[in-house]
């Protein structure tokens, strides 16, 4: 009966794509334990260490008390919004000088809900080759058209935009800002640039970049002062805040539209208060130390990044699954990144520094890495 996935799983297997859940042992701030051994994490979104930290956690369950509850019961449209979402969706308003923002459960109901909601039919969306699968989840879902530009080439971008943009009603340029894979950073600027030309709203996701750039920690766009220029502005707490969840932040009635044909939005438990509470506390409390993001950063620009994730390309799955495992022995924990999450042929590792992590930490792995590169 079920000889067809058996025979897909084993074709994954033959070729190195196939994924298993690891049971990891324990995580604590940096670090991340794994077969009885304590390993650098390197793999990680938590880049500010957030997340797997005991004095955080003390911390805030001291603030917190018994105030939330651990669960919402309900979708935020039905007894769902209690204070504390409104709370942390008017601190975002204010932080971002937007009218209106709107959380969702993650970064990938939000991307999910937003695009699909957006471009009805007779619509467009321009998205960079590079953006998420919760991104082109969601233009796949809509009743728009997409188009998909070849990465960060904004060139392509105006030419498609010359060729096509006449043909739709509304458009929407949707770009990630600090790339996940890539750890690259778009052009935004250009962009904005191009949005103007030729009247299109945009959408950009700074999952990646919240929290790390930025005067106010509030992303690239913020680091560049075109706030202002950007329709709808994505982030998520998943990574940097060490929460859980999304928001959208941008005009009234975009947000209002949402709320009202946003699925993703519409048809799930709101999060748990607790972390909402706890979203809003890192935010409003932990979010201004910004000479740690300066130090992480730093060292990923030496390491040839533009952002604190580094891409390793190495090519082929088993190679960069065979590095992997040589990094584990030296006490650093990758991951293997494989089709279908990068393109076939740029199998890689991507590392991901977080705040803490000191320069003189990374000397070997550079070393192992160099070697292995230069032996192939
Ligand atoms: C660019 C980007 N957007 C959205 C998401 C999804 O966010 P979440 O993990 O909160 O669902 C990710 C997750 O890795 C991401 O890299």
């Amino acid at each position: 009966m079920y000889e067809d996935y058996q025979k897909i799983l084993a074709e994954l297997k033959e070729k190195s794509h196939f994924r298993d859940l690891k049971n990891y042992e324990g995580k604590d701030e940096k670090y991340i334990y794994f077969k009885g051994k304590k390993l650098l994490n390197l793999s990680s979104n938590n880049y500010l260490n957030f997340a797997d930290n005991k004095k955080i956690t003390k911390e805030f369950l001291d603030f917190a008390g018994d105030k939330y509850s651990f669960g919402s019961a309900s979708a935020r449209l039905l007894t769902g919004t209690l204070p504390v979402y409104k709370d942390l969706e008017d601190l975002l308003s204010k932080l971002y000088n937007k009218e209106s923002t709107l959380l969702y459960n993650s970064g990938y109901h939000a991307n999910v809900g937003i695009s699909s909601a957006l471009c009805q039919k007779g619509d467009v969306v321009f998205s960079d080759k590079l953006n998420h699968a919760s991104i082109i989840d969601g233009m796949k879902l809509s009743d728009g058209k997409f188009f998909r530009y070849p990465h960060n080439d904004m060139e392509a971008l105006e030419r498609l935009l010359k060729r096509e943009r006449a043909n739709y009603k509304n458009a929407f340029i949707i770009t990630e800002s600090v790339f996940s894979m890539d750890g690259d950073i778009a052009d935004l600027k250009k962009i904005v640039e191009l949005k103007k030309k030729y009247n299109c709203i945009m959408i950009i996701d700074e999952a990646h970049a919240f929290g790390v750039f930025g005067g106010k920690c509030l992303g690239v766009a913020d680091e560049l002062g075109i706030i202002d220029e950007i329709d709808l502005i994505v982030g998520t707490f998943g990574k940097a805040i060490g929460s859980m969840g999304a928001f959208v932040t941008g005009s009234k009635v975009m947000i209002d539209f949402l709320i009202n044909k946003s699925r993703s939005f519409i048809f799930s438990t709101a999060l748990p208060p607790i972390n909402i509470a706890f979203t809003k506390w890192i935010i409003e409390n932990k979010l201004t130390i910004n000479n740690r993001q300066k130090k992480m950063l730093s060292i990923a620009q030496k390491m040839g990044s533009q952002s604190h994730i580094i891409p390793v390309v190495i090519g082929g799955n088993k190679e960069t699954v065979d590095l992997c495992d040589v990094l584990f022995h030296n006490g650093y924990f990758t991951l293997p990144i494989r089709p279908p999450t990068v393109p076939v042929g740029t199998s890689r590792i991507r590392l991901s520094l977080t705040a803490d992590i000191e320069e003189d930490e990374l000397k070997n792995l550079k070393d192992i890495i160099n070697e292995s590169v230069l032996a192939k």
